[in-house]
């Protein structure tokens, strides 16, 4: 505060100085008034400075952990590291957003399903062998942690079905964590994350499908991408397909080096019907695919155990 005050009564002296410009001739009053002005403006530098610090000491916040002195078991807060969100979150919302500006509505998936949204619902032929494609875990009572956000197609479905009678489209994604009971390895996660697209309407076909995907790519990697798609199979879509898009240069791809993302295809009659929806009046179009899978080509990221790591070091790089 001193120092504050010192810094005053210089530019009050340097002010008083300034005035006498008047009493000199002409010729000598520009060298004159550069020279005083640089010297307020230092001066006034200096006050700002001076107040900044002033601020720091003046202003304390105010000690909200206090009350550990009066209980010593409670921790001291001070010098703890605050965490920040997982960049799998952050991506995830990003991922729902582009949907969401394209007029997409959102239901988020569960962390625990049964045999009948996991498989029967999908138009799975019972003890057919596609069931154990998907490496599920089970609980001891025979329930599902489910391996794919597919499951929820069913419930979406049966959900805004309603949409149609008003003459709507159902457009929805449900974005997902997934769970398989498979080998872990640079490539593979035994959890993941999944989003899901469904969409339904009177006279929807492929072509919108397809579309809407490519869209959905180019707005995530900010670029404008080449696709290609190749038949696939799933049960819960006739045809099906796998889409690819070819590796970005800016994100290390060569021509010609495509890459799948995702499965995706017309939904299957059956899985119409069982949700109520008549197919020979509405057609709809699904698509699902990882996450992570998504976030490592956009980091250039090499291995996917880093997501469920607990890694600081790795955690640290997106934020
Ligand atoms: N659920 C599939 C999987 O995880 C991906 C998928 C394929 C989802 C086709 C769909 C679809 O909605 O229509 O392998």
């Amino acid at each position: 505060m001193q120092e504050l005050e010192r810094l005053k009564n210089e530019l009050k002296k340097i002010n008083a100085e300034a005035a006498g410009i008047r009493d000199l001739p002409a010729e000598k009053r520009g060298d004159f008034g550069r020279e005083i002005n640089a010297k307020r403006q230092a001066i006034l530098a200096q006050i700002t400075e001076a107040e900044k610090a002033a601020l720091d000491v003046d202003v304390q916040p105010i000690d909200v952990t206090a009350w550990c002195e009066v209980n010593e078991a409670l921790p001291d807060f001070y010098g703890v590291e605050m965490g920040a969100r997982h960049p799998l979150m952050s991506e995830l919302d990003r991922v729902v957003e582009i949907y969401q500006l394209m007029g997409f509505d959102v239901k988020e998936s569960r962390q625990l399903d049964n045999e009948y949204f996991m498989f029967d619902s999908l138009n799975f032929a019972k003890e057919h062998p596609a069931r154990d494609g998907y490496d599920t875990f089970r609980t001891e009572e025979g329930l599902i942690p489910p391996a794919h956000t597919s499951t929820m197609q069913h419930r979406v479905l049966k959900e805004y079905r309603h949409r149609l009678d008003d003459g709507e489209a159902i457009a929805v994604v449900v974005p997902g964590r997934v769970f398989r009971n498979e080998d872990v390895d640079a490539t593979h996660e035994h959890t993941f994350y999944q989003c899901e697209g469904v969409y339904v309407s009177r006279d929807c076909n492929m072509g919108q499908m397809l579309g809407i995907l490519q869209e959905f790519f180019e707005k995530y990697y900010e670029q404008k991408l080449n696709i290609r798609t190749q038949p696939g199979y799933f049960p819960f879509t006739e045809p099906s397909l796998e889409f690819m898009i070819e590796k970005p240069k800016a994100l290390g791809g060569k021509k010609g080096d495509f890459l799948e993302m995702l499965g995706c295809g017309m939904i299957h009659p059956n899985v119409l019907k069982m949700a109520g929806i008549n197919p020979d009046e509405y057609h709809g179009f699904a698509w699902g695919g990882g996450i992570d899978r998504l976030v490592m080509l956009k980091y250039g990221l090499s291995d996917v155990r880093y997501f469920e790591s607990g890694n600081l070091n790795f955690l640290r790089e997106f934020n």
